[in-house]
């Protein structure tokens, strides 16, 4: 087979795939996910055919994913991805670039930098802010929070990325009661501890509460959140970030999903200030529904992020342009940034803008029919999470169960100040209306069968 005819079976696999998801469920069957086991052989001792080896896969593995691509899968925080995002990605693939470096791929580098300035314009940050494209929010976080500890610990007369922190001054690390993980794990990483952290008690929506934070210095990292996992909330930005510069904290905002809110003018009062922050992290593979992996570290200071994730050597060729892997962890790395630029070129401004309201509209819609149904909504549905109850926890878990058995849609759990919830995220492109009365008609279905056996 030539390199032409296995690529067009890809494509054609690819395309059949995507085509399937309406009518199949959204969890894998268990006979699917059990005929995985067919994958645990040996490694083959001879090369096998190219077209074998795709059929295989498509075979036995398209029917043991879930179908996150669909339009009806609302589990954690999942995009989907748009059509122009995966046949770029697919093209870029081909292209096969090591995007570290201008001079080994000018047009990834070009789109990289095109992407970005589209990103800060539709979100409204600061157009001279500095960014990394990398794999996620988790390493969007780790980056901004590297910047963080550069730029604090420059100014108290210490070089942390030479010295490492032993025998540094301290930085106080103050954040949310509800922050991400993420955030964790990455002062984790840094070496600033997870458990040295100050944690700020949160309000019902898990908003932390300005009136609780403690003093802010010029040592002190304060991470922000916008968009709660759980709740969508977004912390006072406006209240609190004013008052954390003018004390010379460094503003750090998580918004993974829910800085989104800023592309969307319906919604962008929601996040009003957070461009006063100092560090920004966000997911395109989220809410710009992009292929994994890829998120965006934003750093208002480019000294900050270049001093924190800069590297030179002889042989790494430092033109007169960005170079990429200038401003994240990783040198070599895939073409992030034509992804976002092929995203961001076929939605334009409107296109984004209404693709987060829709999903918000839809997270209400849910809200509304599970709450007209006399199920408990446990949080205000700001951006596109809802979360419900549907009585008791061991309900809840029953009822999340048969849902996902069910196939209609899927939906995650949760708890949610200490009551079992599931969660509902709406983050797909691919999500029509009909989805969303589809997968609602499913949800009352399955409750109500599953009252009916209590
Ligand atoms: C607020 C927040 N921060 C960070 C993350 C981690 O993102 P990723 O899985 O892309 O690393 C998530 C994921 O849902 C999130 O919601």
């Amino acid at each position: 087979m030539t390199t032409r005819s296995l690529l067009r079976d890809a494509a054609e696999r690819a395309a059949t795939y995507l085509e399937s998801l309406p009518d199949r469920s959204v969890a894998p069957t268990a006979e699917a996910v059990a005929a995985l086991s067919q994958f645990d052989h040996f490694l083959p001792e001879h090369p096998q055919n190219p077209a074998e080896v795709l059929a295989t896969l498509d075979e036995l593995g398209s029917p043991g994913t879930g179908a996150s691509a669909g339009g009806r899968y609302f589990g954690f925080v999942i995009g989907a991805t748009l059509p122009a995002a995966l046949a770029a990605n697919m093209l870029a693939t081909a292209w096969d670039q090591n995007c570290a470096l201008v001079v080994i791929s000018p047009t990834t580098a070009k789109l990289e930098s095109i992407a970005l300035r589209w990103l800060l314009d539709v979100l409204h940050l600061p157009p001279t802010s500095a960014a990394g494209f990398v794999t996620g929010a988790t390493m969007a976080n780790f980056t901004c929070l590297a910047a963080a500890r550069h730029a604090l610990l420059q100014r108290a007369g210490w070089d942390a990325e030479a010295q490492g922190l032993f025998g540094a001054p301290p930085l106080d690390v103050i954040v949310g009661d509800e922050v991400h993980v993420t955030a964790l794990k990455a002062l984790a990483m840094l070496g600033l501890g997870r458990a040295r952290v100050t944690r700020v008690p949160v309000d019902s929506q898990g908003r932390l509460r300005a009136d609780s934070l403690p003093a802010l210095t010029d040592r002190t990292i304060l991470c922000l959140q916008a968009g709660n996992v759980n709740t969508g909330a977004i912390d006072p930005l406006a209240e609190i970030i004013p008052r954390a510069r003018a004390a010379g904290a460094w503003v750090h905002v998580d918004g993974a999903f829910g800085l989104w809110a800023a592309a969307a003018p319906a919604r962008a009062a929601l996040v009003a200030g957070i461009e006063n922050a100092d560090s920004w992290a966000i997911d395109a593979h989220k809410w710009l529904n992009v292929p994994y992996d890829s998120g965006v570290a934003i750093v208002r200071d480019k000294d900050a992020l270049r001093g924190a994730t800069a590297v030179s050597a002889a042989y790494l060729v430092q033109g007169a342009e960005r170079e990429p892997s200038e401003y994240t962890p990783e040198l070599s790395r895939r073409a992030r940034g034509v992804d976002v630029w092929a995203a961001m070129s076929a939605l334009g401004r409107s296109g984004i803008a209404e693709m987060i309201e829709r999903n918000c509209r839809q997270a209400a819609r849910f809200a509304t029919g599970l709450r007209d149904a006399g199920y408990e909504i446990l949080a205000d549905v700001v951006l596109n999470q809802v979360l419900v109850s549907f009585g008791d926890d061991e309900t809840t878990r029953r009822v999340i169960a048969g849902i996902q058995t069910d196939g209609t849609c899927w939906c995650g759990g949760t708890v949610w100040q200490g009551r079992t919830a599931m969660r509902i995220s709406v983050s797909s492109w691919a999500t029509t209306n009909e989805d969303v009365e589809l997968s609602l008609a499913a949800m009352l279905r399955v409750a109500s069968e599953i009252h009916a056996l209590r």
